[in-house]
Formats: C-alpha cells, structure tokens, sequence
C-alpha cells in the first residue's frame, strides 16, 4: 500500500514538475547571479516547495564565493552589522560587543544601557551596530539604507578617512520569525519610528501605512496581523536585504506583484552573496564556526545553541502555518538559498581548516540538498533532463503528501530540519499539533534567549578549539603567512583571556 501511494505522489509531483518546471525552471535552479541572466517568467514555488519537505536545491556557488578570507585591521577596516527583526540579533550583537578577541575589547558601560566604545588604539571606530555607534542609519536600517547611510556618517563624524566596510547579518527561518515579530508587536513593538529611507526620501505613509489605529498593536491576534496587507513583516528579511532602488522603493504602483518580488529574491540573494558573511539563528555554532573562520577574529566564550522551552507559548495550527508560508514566500525562497550557501561555507571551511567535517554536517549537505545535475548549469541544460535527475536520484525524498509536508512544516519551525538527526528522509515525524502542542512556541521579548526554539544542532567536536589553533599555527608556519601578525593575534588572544577571567571573579 505504502508503496503504491508513494509511487503515486511521486508521479504527481513530476508530473507537476514537468508542467510548471520546463516555464519555471531555468529561474528556480538558479546559483547566485544566474537569474540575472534568466528570463524566463519568475516563479517561488520550487524551492518553496522543497521547504516543506524540509529539503533545500542545491546551488553551484565559485571558488570565491564559498571562501571568504578577511585579514581584517581594525584601524581600516569596520564591520557593519545589519540587524533584521527577530533574527537573533540581539544576542549576536552583544557577542560582538562583549565576546570578541580584540585588542583592546569594547568599553561597555555599565550606566548607559546597551552602550559600547568599540575603538582601537588608535580611537578607530571598528563596529557599526545598535550597541556600539547605535542606530546611526535609522532603527533597523535595511541594505538599502546602510549602503547609501555608513560611510557618510563616518566621514563626517569620525573623520574623512579610506574605510573598507565589511556587512554582516543573520537570517532565520521565515515562519518562525515571523511568528517571532508577531509576538514581539503583540507585546508592544512597533519600530515605527523606522524610516525606510531609499532613493533619498523617506517612505511616505500612502506608501506604507501603518496596520494599526492607536499607539501600538498590543495584543494583536495572529488573524489581524496576518490579515493587515502592509504589513512590513511579510518578507521582511528579503525586503531589507535588497537593494530597493531596482523596485522603485515603496511605490509599488510601476510593477507587478510578481516582478517586484522576482527583482527583490534577485537583488536580495546576490547582496547575501556578497556580504563579507551571514549566519544563520538556528545554527549557532556553525555560525560561530564560520565567522571565525571568515574574519579570523575569535569569540572568548563560544555560542550557546537554545533548545525548546515549555514556556509561554502559542499553539499554532498547521492551517496557520501554512498560511504565513505562503504569505512569507520570498523569504523562504531567500532562507532556502541561504542555508544552501551557508552550509556549502562551513564545509568548504572545515575542509580549509583540515578539520574533519562533522557528521551532521554531511548529513544536512548529502541528505536534504537536492541535488541538481548541473547545479547553477541546470539553468544551461535542456530543463527536462535536469528535473529527471533529481527525480531519478532520490525520488522518494522529493514526494510529498499530506503528512510529510505538515510535519516537515513543524520540523522547520521547530527549528528543527532533520537536523543532526539521522533520520532517514522518511522518517516518522512527530504529528504537527503534538509536537507543538506539547512545545509551545514562544518567544522572550527582543532577546533571543531561551524560549526562542532551537536545537542543539552542529554541536561541535569537544576538541575543535584546540584543532582550530593547531591548523592555525599550521598556517603560520606557512611561508605565505604574517607570522609576526599571528604571534600579535596569539598575544591578543591571551590577554583577553586573562582579562575576560579577571572581570568574571571581580
Ligand atoms: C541599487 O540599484 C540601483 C539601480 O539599479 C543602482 O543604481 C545602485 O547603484 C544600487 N546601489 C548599490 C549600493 O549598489
Ligand atoms: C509611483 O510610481 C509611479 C510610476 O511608476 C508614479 O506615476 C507615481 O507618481 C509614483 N508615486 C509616488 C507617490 O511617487
Ligand atoms: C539542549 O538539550 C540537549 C539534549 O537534550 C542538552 O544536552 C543541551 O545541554 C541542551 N542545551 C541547552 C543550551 O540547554
Ligand atoms: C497548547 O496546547 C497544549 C496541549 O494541547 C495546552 O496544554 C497548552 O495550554 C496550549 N497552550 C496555549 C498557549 O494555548
């Protein structure tokens, strides 16, 4: 019986794939800049789809687009973070302040809250971010406003030098952030004071107007907030990494629903692309892991991985998350490709760092990847083939029915996708309502702390630290590297140490 349904399923969905694919298909297999190429008609729906089978596409990503290397100086250079709602980011931004080996660390004060100098000896300003220069470029300053905002401002307030900014971000699985902003606006939060600045003018309020009467939207409900069209939480991550000059901003009166959300998947993906680096919430080590080794700057104290609490929570129905999935496509279409090229970089780093690849790791990259024959060439070959391939190649891991596709859903909102499992691809997921049910989903404030819910995925080698600082001294032995800038960062290194213990006990 199983086996016939199965078969079933999967002749649908190629047959699916076959009807919508030969139009779509040369966009969705797309790497990162071939669908700057492509035209072909725009659709979402693929790698959206994938999602709900808790699988991702696979893209081909160059040499210098997998392996970032910065060799930062910290009198030149400044790292920019780009802060979207409800990723995490307040944690991350308190790791940048108060948990990174630099020389001399951020002077945090105590007295003014959320507070630090983040200079070098030299009174360089290194860090752009809430706590440390606040928010110079507007409250939750999207790509579009920091790019035209950042060097502006430190020419003109901390002197007229050559900088060479590095962004930075994190993004998190869209229907869990969203329900993350939910909560957080039904308690009160409104950024209203955001200014969506692009192409020299704020948004006006035709433009975007607010969903709510009064102060705020305290005690919204999740139908009102879902029901509200200009809502800025829908897509927001996509929205606020893209580049929104190619839409004509907030006037949405010039293009098609579809083609605004073509250009802004587009724009958005390549600007991931080319950040000097992005993590992701739900993978906080591998995070930590590949900052690390994209910066070589070190955190003192390593990233804690939350796991799910019991705590105040919301019972959402499978009805509902399927909702905000479609309303959020965009956005899962970007996560989708993000996590492709977040975790095609931690391999490619492990491997740099000749560290072995940890099994969860592989099991993320073999067994939810789809793989594409061809990869980004798919967009070359005859669409038919390809498509037949990845059917071919796994086709019991690309069906989807009912059940599969509702509890892959709350997998992923669980932040939970298969991850370090080892589970087979058809494995007997927890039913969505028992799952959630009995977890919760809930959420703390701005904070991303416990109750935000997370796994303790890419749980690292207990031995990692002491192999990093191995293959490290490797490297600098190694003629091509700046020994004396190595010894300086080992130096750094032990003073942080000595300084970090020295605060703790005193
Ligand atoms: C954003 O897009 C516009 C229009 O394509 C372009 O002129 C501008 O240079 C882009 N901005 C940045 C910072 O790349
Ligand atoms: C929005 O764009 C259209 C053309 O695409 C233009 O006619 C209209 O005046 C614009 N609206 C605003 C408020 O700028
Ligand atoms: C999360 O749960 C795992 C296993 O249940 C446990 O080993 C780990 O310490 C927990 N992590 C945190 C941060 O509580
Ligand atoms: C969610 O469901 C569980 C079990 O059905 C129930 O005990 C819990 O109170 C519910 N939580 C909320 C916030 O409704």
């Amino acid at each position: 019986m199983a086996v016939a349904k199965n078969w079933k399923a999967g002749l649908v969905f190629a047959f699916f794939l076959s009807a919508v694919g030969i139009v779509y298909f040369g966009y969705f297999y797309c790497g990162s800049n071939c669908a700057l190429k492509g035209n072909s008609s725009p659709s979402l729906r693929s790698n959206y789809d994938a999602y709900f089978a808790g699988r991702f596409l696979q893209n081909k990503f160059s040499g210098n687009e997998l392996d970032k290397d910065y060799d930062l100086d910290l009198d030149e250079d400044v790292i920019v973070f780009l802060h979207i709602q409800k990723t995490g980011g307040s944690t991350f931004g308190k790791h940048l302040v108060e948990n990174m080996e630099v020389d001399p660390p951020c002077n945090c004060y105590k007295m003014v809250k959320k507070h630090c100098d983040c200079l070098t000896k030299n009174k360089h300003v290194w860090l752009f971010s809430r706590y440390s220069t606040g928010w110079k470029c507007g409250l939750h300053a999207d790509w579009t406003e920091l790019k035209t905002c950042v060097d502006n401002w430190f020419q003109t307030t901390r002197g007229v030098k050559k900088r060479r900014y590095h962004y930075i971000t994190l993004l998190r699985d869209p229907v869990s952030r969203f329900l993350s902003e939910w909560m957080h606006v039904r308690r009160g939060a409104t950024w209203k004071k955001a200014t969506l600045k692009c192409n020299g003018r704020e948004a006006t309020l035709e433009e975007v107007p607010f969903c709510y009467a009064d102060e705020d939207w305290r005690g919204v409900t999740l139908e009102q907030f879902i029901k509200c069209p200009h809502n800025l939480a829908f897509n927001r991550q996509s929205r606020m990494m893209a580049n929104l000059s190619k839409v004509n901003c907030y006037n949405t009166s010039g293009l098609t629903d579809v083609e605004r959300d073509r250009r802004i998947l587009e724009s958005a993906k390549q600007n991931l692309v080319d950040l000097a680096f992005f993590g992701l919430v739900e993978f906080q080590t591998y995070t930590q892991f590949l900052f690390e080794h994209t910066l070589n700057i070190n955190f003192i104290n390593d990233f804690v991985q939350h796991n799910l609490t019991h705590s105040s929570g919301y019972n959402v129905s499978a009805e509902e998350l399927r909702r905000i999935a479609a309303l959020n496509q965009v956005d899962i279409e970007l996560y989708q490709f993000a996590k492709d090229l977040f975790l095609q970089r931690v391999k490619q780093a492990y491997l740099d760092e000749e560290l072995p690849v940890p099994e969860d790791l592989m099991h993320l990259t073999s067994v939810q990847a789809i793989e594409v024959e061809g990869g980004q060439g798919g967009h070359e070959g005859p669409p038919g083939s390809v498509e037949g391939d990845a059917m071919s190649d796994s086709p019991e891991h690309i069906e989807l029915d009912e059940t599969d596709t509702r509890d892959a859903l709350a997998q992923q909102v669980a932040g939970h996708i298969f991850q370090h499992s080892g589970l087979p691809a058809k494995a007997p997921y927890p039913k969505l309502e028992a799952r959630l049910g009995e977890q919760g989903f809930s959420d703390h404030g701005d904070k991303f702390s416990k109750g935000d819910s997370f796994n303790t995925v890419g749980e690292r080698d207990p031995h990692y630290r002491e192999k990093l600082k191995k293959s490290r001294k490797a490297r600098a032995q190694d003629q091509s590297f700046d020994a004396e800038r190595f010894q300086r960062h080992q130096q750094f290194r032990k003073r942080q140490r000595a300084l970090h213990t020295q605060q703790e006990y005193s």
